[in-house]
């Protein structure tokens, strides 16, 4: 029963595996002219512009070619990353997290081709064990790193009743998922502006699926109504900001980019509670 989701998401990233080997995904500058994206639909920015933005990296199990990275991460503490349950879970992975020798953030880096920026070790990852791989819900996972990031790295999360969790409110999605939904990872990081979409429309478009189904006290609903704009495979766990603020992490979607199909994000406020964050934000 989790094989949908899970099929879905792995492929991708076999193909980000095989084209390290393989040099099929052209390079980073040639976005597609169907969908220039991030993410769909996005842009190309600066890490050092979204320092909080980092790479979860295996060279182990994706290849070399893009640093390893295969999901995104944010970092919420200067050794506290948070990114999304099904990225460390044993479908992407191929084991447990503890047995992925080489599991790294990368932070600071722009090029997955460069050496900029830091490569940190993962000393510890907690996977919720509540996450529901059939609806999605619970789609959250904190690391621990060796080493701390610098201060500036640090974004700030959205608590319960936070006006940035409003519909409507403009939010920005990062990472360096695929531009098209056809496979083709970028080597540059993206960012896609979209919009908080209400509840109903994510409710509407996912009542429970192969894909998953939409809980409006876990979940967020992003996008744009037409589509377009959207984060896509390999972004993953990858921060949605709203007005200055982490709302939500990248989790699933059906395609990418499709109308009547937002993104749906891991609901930051719920993390802080399950986590018992509440008073240390
Ligand atoms: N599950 C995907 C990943 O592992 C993220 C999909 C997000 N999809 C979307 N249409 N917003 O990278």
């Amino acid at each position: 029963m989790r094989r949908p989701f899970v099929r879905a998401l792995a492929r991708p990233l076999v193909l980000a595996a095989a084209a390290a080997a393989i040099p099929l995904v052209s390079a980073a500058p040639a976005a597609p002219a169907v969908a220039d994206g991030i993410v769909v639909g996005g842009f190309p920015i600066e890490a050092a512009d979204s320092p909080w933005t980092v790479a979860l990296s295996s060279r182990d199990r994706f290849g070399g070619m893009r640093s390893g990275q295969f999901c995104g991460a944010v970092a919420v503490g200067r050794t506290t990353v948070l990114t999304a349950a099904h990225c460390v879970g044993e479908d992407v992975l191929g084991s447990p997290p503890g047995e992925v020798g080489d599991l790294k953030v990368i932070a600071g880096r722009t090029d997955l081709r460069s050496a900029e920026g830091q490569e940190i070790p993962v000393r510890e990852t907690w996977v919720n064990p509540e996450y529901d791989g059939i609806s999605n819900a619970g789609d959250f996972a904190v690391l621990t790193l060796a080493e701390k990031l610098p201060e500036n790295a640090v974004i700030g999360m959205a608590a319960a009743g936070d006006p940035a969790y409003a519909a409507d409110t403009r939010a920005t999605v990062y990472g360096w998922g695929d531009v098209t939904g056809a496979g083709d990872y970028p080597y540059s990081l993206r960012a896609a502006r979209m919009r908080v979409l209400s509840d109903a429309l994510c409710e509407e478009a996912y009542p429970g699926g192969a894909d998953g189904t939409y809980r409006a006290d876990v979940m967020l609903c992003a996008g744009e109504r037409v589509g377009g704009r959207d984060a896509c495979q390999g972004d993953s766990g990858g921060p949605l900001v709203a007005q200055g603020r982490l709302i939500g992490l990248v989790s699933w979607g059906s395609g990418c980019g499709r109308p009547g199909s937002p993104g749906v994000y891991t609901r930051v406020s719920d993390v802080i509670q399950k986590l018992g964050w509440e008073r240390a934000t």
